[in-house]
């Protein structure tokens, strides 16, 4: 629906972002809500295994001079830092007594 909303033209295709089928610095931008451990799915070995890889995926086909938006629970800045972006901002949402979301503003220079 968002897409709709937005966006003239698009495409989807489903598949593991720890191995995203795309060449290398092809993304103009990314905005991503990955698992936090809690409910969700992981489709990886591990949570650690995901953003490891996953991070690395989104700075390897992300343009130069890019963002990338990650919304999530944990604090993810140490994978993103490993995989090569600079943490530009980051904000604190409050969901409710035990769920505050980080989100994270991320460059690739
Ligand atoms: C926190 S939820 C995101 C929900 C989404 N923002 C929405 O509003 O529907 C995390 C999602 O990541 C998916 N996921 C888990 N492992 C994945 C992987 N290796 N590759 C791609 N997606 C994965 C889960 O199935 C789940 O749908």
């Amino acid at each position: 629906m968002n897409l709709e909303a937005f966006l003239p033209d698009y495409s989807l295709f489903v598949g593991d972002a720890c191995r995203v089928p795309l060449v290398d610095g092809c993304v103009d931008a990314i905005v991503t809500d990955p698992p936090y451990g809690r409910s969700a799915t992981i489709r990886a070995e591990s949570l650690d295994h995901l953003y490891a890889h996953s991070f690395a995926e989104m700075y390897r086909v992300l343009k130069s001079g890019k963002i990338a938006v990650v919304v999530s629970e944990q604090p993810v800045e140490g994978f993103v830092r490993d995989a090569g972006f600079v943490v530009a901002e980051t904000y604190l949402q409050k969901v409710h007594k035990s769920l505050t979301r980080r989100i994270l503003v991320l460059f690739k220079e």
